[in-house]
């Protein structure tokens, strides 16, 4: 098994995600969040919410089901599609650039994929033939009114921010630079969806638009100025501060600004080093509505995969929409009327969440697997074992256990099997601190905390953990084990 399908059996069994409908076949393309995995999302959406609302970003919650006028006008009706390939012999259907990614070839059209397909000798990957057809084909869902009106599932969220931009500026007294944010599902009918998180027909987004004055800089101060590896389209890749890329004119600073808050996002997941970078879209890659555009990539299992991407839409979506609905989206300031930019860096949540799963899995010596999540996003912080379920050992556990959930319920109690069949159960869910309570609990009301990653153990007192401080988003019990 590679080590993506060793996730996907982890993630089956212990229960983090697995195939929708299933008892049916299941679904290509849809997946359901297993109870463990809701829990894992949530916290990455926490930390999501928690680093925008920082920088005073304000939130909108807009419909999946959006009307034809609103992809006319954002380009989406006529441009977003993906070229699709056609096995001659199989009939089996790809996406072409997929299939030509290997070779660093990105077809414009679908003309140009074909014959990119039959130069390179580009073998089906299900009967190995070499003969291809290609076709353009539109990603979007669509669906229809009884009346017989023509809608569309949103295949991004940023939409529903763009038709609202009067409504929120207002909301925010005329003042720019705005974030605005919406966190949502997104739809795409992708032709070849992949295994696990990574490309799903139906996802979860948390897009972020940004509105601004692109004659000046709006965001002055970086959050971080965070030092990350950076793949530019036509420069050797670097490892820079975000600030001195600014400097070396590889990208505008307000750009900059919001690749800095991507990358402190990664961090606060747990993502960081050399599992992730900053690649600059090629000309040919880049999105319709995009002028510039880098994308936050984590290393999974060797392959670099797009997490966060970070566009500069400069302001094509507000122009369009204004010329379709006829409304003045225009801004006055300091006398001078325009109509404002946007950077949009757009967090793909799923994908954080594989690429979280991906990078925290180990192995130890003698085989057992475990997940070296961060405290703070594993889906309990710590959870309670009586060394045995009688002479009170188990009342004291679940005396600690209530009185604890009240106020950070994402603890849990574990009472089944041997201590170490219990230890290896919560190392492989990634829970990284396990409190067993003992004989000598019962004497001087102390138990012992055993960290995860190290299997160390520590003597701490009962009277501690009923004093940790509890903070939203974060583990208390790391400042036991420190
Ligand atoms: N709005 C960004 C995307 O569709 O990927």
């Amino acid at each position: 098994m590679t080590k993506v399908e060793e996730i996907i059996e982890l993630a089956k069994r212990r229960g983090f995600f697995w195939q929708a409908f299933s008892i049916y076949g299941g679904q290509s393309g849809f997946l359901n969040y297993a109870p463990l995995g809701v829990l894992l999302k949530d916290n990455v959406i926490g930390i999501w919410k928690r680093n925008l609302l920082r920088h005073g970003a304000i939130f909108l919650d807009s419909p999946n089901v959006t009307p034809e006028e609103v992809f006319k006008a954002s380009g989406h009706l006529d441009r977003f599609s993906d070229i699709a390939a056609r096995c001659r012999k199989c009939g089996n259907k790809f996406k072409a650039e997929s299939l030509l990614k290997e070779k660093g070839l990105i077809p414009k059209t679908s003309e140009e994929a074909r014959e990119l397909l039959m130069a390179n000798r580009i073998k089906c990957p299900v009967c190995g033939s070499v003969q291809w057809d290609s076709y353009d084909f539109n990603v979007m869902f669509k669906i229809q009114t009884v009346d017989g009106s023509n809608l569309y599932l949103r295949p991004e969220t940023a939409q529903g921010i763009f038709t609202d931009f009067k409504l929120l500026l207002n909301f925010n007294r005329g003042k720019l630079p705005m974030i605005t944010a919406q966190l949502g599902k997104g739809f795409r009918n992708e032709i070849s969806p992949r295994q696990g998180l990574i490309r799903m027909r139906e996802f979860n987004m948390g897009e972020v638009e940004a509105f601004l004055d692109s004659n000046r800089v709006n965001f002055p101060v970086f959050p971080s100025d965070n030092m990350i590896r950076l793949v530019p389209n036509s420069s050797e890749e670097t490892d820079l501060k975000l600030s001195e890329a600014v400097k070396n004119s590889m990208m505008g600073h307000d750009h900059a600004f919001f690749m800095d808050v991507a990358v402190d996002v990664l961090k606060d997941v747990g993502l960081t080093g050399s599992s992730v970078r900053l690649r600059q879209h090629r000309k040919e890659e880049l999105a319709h509505y995009a002028n510039d555009c880098w994308d936050a990539e984590a290393d999974i299992d060797g392959e670099w995969i797009e997490v966060i991407g970070i566009a500069d839409r400069g302001n094509y979506d507000l122009t369009r929409h204004q010329q379709f609905s006829g409304e003045n989206l225009e801004v006055t300031d300091d006398g001078r009327s325009f109509t404002p930019s946007v950077i949009e860096p757009a967090f793909g949540i799923d994908r954080i969440c594989f690429a979280i799963l991906v990078n925290s899995y180990r192995k130890r010596e003698n085989g057992y697997k475990y997940l070296s999540l961060h405290p703070d996003i594993a889906p309990y912080h710590c959870v309670f074992l009586p060394l045995q379920n009688k002479d009170g050992l188990d009342a004291l556990a679940e005396s600690i256990f209530s009185e604890m959930k009240k106020r950070d319920p994402r603890v849990g109690i574990d009472q089944s099997g041997s201590i170490g069949k219990r230890y290896a159960r919560q190392d492989e869910i990634g829970t990284p601190f396990c409190v067993t309570i003992d004989y000598q609990s019962l004497e001087d009301r102390t138990v012992t905390i055993r960290e995860r990653d190290s299997t160390g153990q520590k003597r701490i007192r009962i009277d501690d953990i009923l004093a940790l401080t509890v903070e939203e988003g974060k583990n208390p019990f790391s400042a036991l084990y420190s």
